[in-house]
């Protein structure tokens, strides 16, 4: 254990050392670690989000299919506590009460997926189309649009019709490109004269490495070292057809845009004098980011990602890089396929060089030879995995511009969670982390990148995965121990609301003055969840003690009925 520990110190001091000998790139010279007062651009689209299996519930009401998550948070071992998201936030009945908290914060936007077994039980549009599914997606759609609100469209936020992949393999086969087409074209035919913002896939990196790689995520396949690259590669190709489809047969006539939503941490050299670290760190980001950015933008895989697995597979004596190959016809149907660039992002990394020898078995992070390291002084309220790391964010998005040809960016997730046990809605690191991340991302728009809007994630506190209900990213704070899934707004939903309605961070003084306030309004409102054991307890009263007195008094007055009868005759 001693030894460990010094080794730890050792480390930690080493790095410290190092990131204090960082210097910055150009972009952020000028300013690094200051302030910036200012305001967006006119029509800037402020937003929150959420995605079906994450807040819906309702997981079998109305003929929905089941999908790969429902199947695998079902599976006992899988989710934190085997938490599952069958009813979640209740979500699906709860349309108008959540529309209204966002209407309450001034939202420009609100970023929702439609789960594709809940409008197509079997996964195959010729087979069954649900209407009631349809309906559903109809009156939010409706709804937001009354409000003003615009609705921005995921079609696939990781929830895979089950049947899909018990008969295919799911995006282990290519037949699900088609698959996946024919539901999008649905969603075309029957949103599209109401939705102009679509985007395919959310976050195919964990698709890929979570779901086909390490297993963490549905359905939980640990195929190390092929099925993440299998999975991008379809993912890749179901996305241009979609971008096709939409193009030639809506785009004349809905006037929308078709992106894709890629995360991506950034990844900071260890030590910025070092060729090897320096290196390293833009592999970091080539295989996360890069690794779908730059065949929709450019083509073709980074560069340096068919060398390394092109490299490593000969090494294992295998006959082909275990990365799949694009043909020529592909990568010009691939290549342009983006209207704008979804960019989900929570935190940053440093990285170093690190090799790894390819007789030791292969996976996705071996194939990068390299080691992930954190600054133990970068805040991290929440999630093990995100630290709080502003820099990083506008380092990413200059990354972007400059490696994309400066696309329309749309931020779609960004955001900090807090601990399972933690019910202070007094959140002031969330409201930080807002502050601090926005902040770097209006630096970001005056280097000259060219971003439209922001999401907050998320709007509800929700089911987070394979951690279940232990992680709560909500600017509401929702009470998952009661039935009704109450909602109470969190400290942090009056300091976005703020930087909303002054569209930036105006001066110091005012915003002084918004985190006063948040700090005053959350206090009722922890009050309110404070008694809350109280209002469930009222529930009990109501639906259990009450009807059971009532039966109990019937059975009494019958027996003593049939006692009067008893003694008369
Ligand atoms: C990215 C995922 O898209 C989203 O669903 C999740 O809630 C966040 N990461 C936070 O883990």
């Amino acid at each position: 254990m001693l030894p460990q520990n010094i080794l730890r110190t050792c480390h930690v001091l080493v790095l410290v050392l190092c990131v204090s000998a960082i210097e910055d790139f150009d972009w952020t010279k000028n300013d690094h670690g200051s302030f910036y007062y200012g305001v967006f651009p006119t029509g800037f689209s402020w937003g929150a989000g959420g995605s079906a299996y994450q807040t819906e519930g309702a997981w079998n009401v109305d003929g929905k299919g089941m999908s790969i998550w429902d199947a695998f948070a079902h599976k006992k071992g899988k989710i934190f506590l085997n938490d599952t998201g069958d009813f979640s936030c209740e979500g699906y009945h709860k349309v108008k009460d959540d529309i209204s908290l966002m209407k309450d914060m001034n939202l420009n936007h609100y970023r929702f997926s439609i789960s594709w077994p809940r409008i197509l039980p079997t996964g195959i549009k010729n087979e069954n189309i649900n209407e009631k599914g349809i309906k559903y997606y109809d009156d939010l759609i409706n709804k937001l649009l009354e409000n003003k609100i615009t609705p921005i469209v995921t079609l696939y936020h990781w929830d895979l019709p089950q049947i899909l992949e018990e008969k295919y393999g799911g995006w282990q086969n290519t037949s699900m490109v088609n698959l996946f087409n024919d539901f999008a074209n649905l969603c075309f035919e029957r949103f599209g004269n109401r939705v102009k913002h679509w985007i395919t896939f959310n976050n195919p990196w964990s698709m890929a490495v979570e779901g086909y790689e390490t297993g963490e995520h549905a359905p939980g396949l640990k195929l190390r070292g092929v099925g993440a690259y299998k999975t991008a590669h379809h993912i890749i190709k179901a996305h241009a057809k979609v971008w096709h489809t939409y193009d030639t047969q809506w785009r004349s006539k809905q006037k929308g845009l078709v992106g894709i939503s890629l995360s991506g941490d950034w990844g900071e050299p260890v030590d910025i004098t070092n060729q090897r670290d320096i290196e390293a760190a833009e592999r970091y980001v080539q295989f996360y980011m890069g690794w779908f950015a730059t065949p929709l933008f450019n083509g073709d895989y980074p560069q340096v990602m068919k060398d390394y697995i092109g490299r490593k597979s000969a090494q294992q004596g295998l006959g082909a890089s275990r990365l799949p190959v694009f043909t020529a016809q592909e990568k010009s149907y691939i290549k342009g396929t983006c209207d704008f660039l979804g960019i989900g992002h929570f935190t940053t990394r440093y990285i170093t060089q690190k090799n790894y020898p390819s007789g030791r078995g292969n996976s996705y992070f071996t194939d990068r030879d390299l080691a992930e390291l954190v600054d133990p002084r970068w805040p991290d309220p929440g999630s093990e995995w995100l630290y709080s790391v502003p820099w990083g964010f506008r380092r990413l998005l200059n990354f972007v511009k400059t490696q994309y040809g400066n696309p329309m960016i749309y931020v779609t997730e960004n955001g900090v969670s807090e601990k399972m046990m933690c019910t202070d809605l007094c959140d002031d690191w969330r409201m930080q982390y807002f502050k601090d991340y926005i902040n770097e991302m209006l630096k970001a728009i005056k280097d000259g990148v060219n971003i439209k809007a922001y999401t907050a994630w998320s709007l509800l506190d929700k089911f987070e995965w394979d951690e279940g209900y232990s992680e709560r990213f909500g600017l509401y704070y929702v009470d998952f121990r009661d039935k009704n899934k109450p909602r109470y707004p969190k400290a942090s939903v009056h300091y976005y609301k703020s930087i909303i309605s002054s569209n930036g961070f105006p001066n110091q003084r005012e915003l002084e003055s918004w985190k006063r306030k948040a700090i005053e309004t959350c206090s009722s409102s922890n009050q309110l969840l404070a008694a809350d054991p109280l209002i469930s307890h009222m529930g009990m009263v109501t639906e259990i003690v009450v009807p059971t007195m009532c039966t109990l008094c019937i059975l009494l007055s019958a027996v003593f009925l049939m006692f009067l009868l008893r003694r008369r005759f």
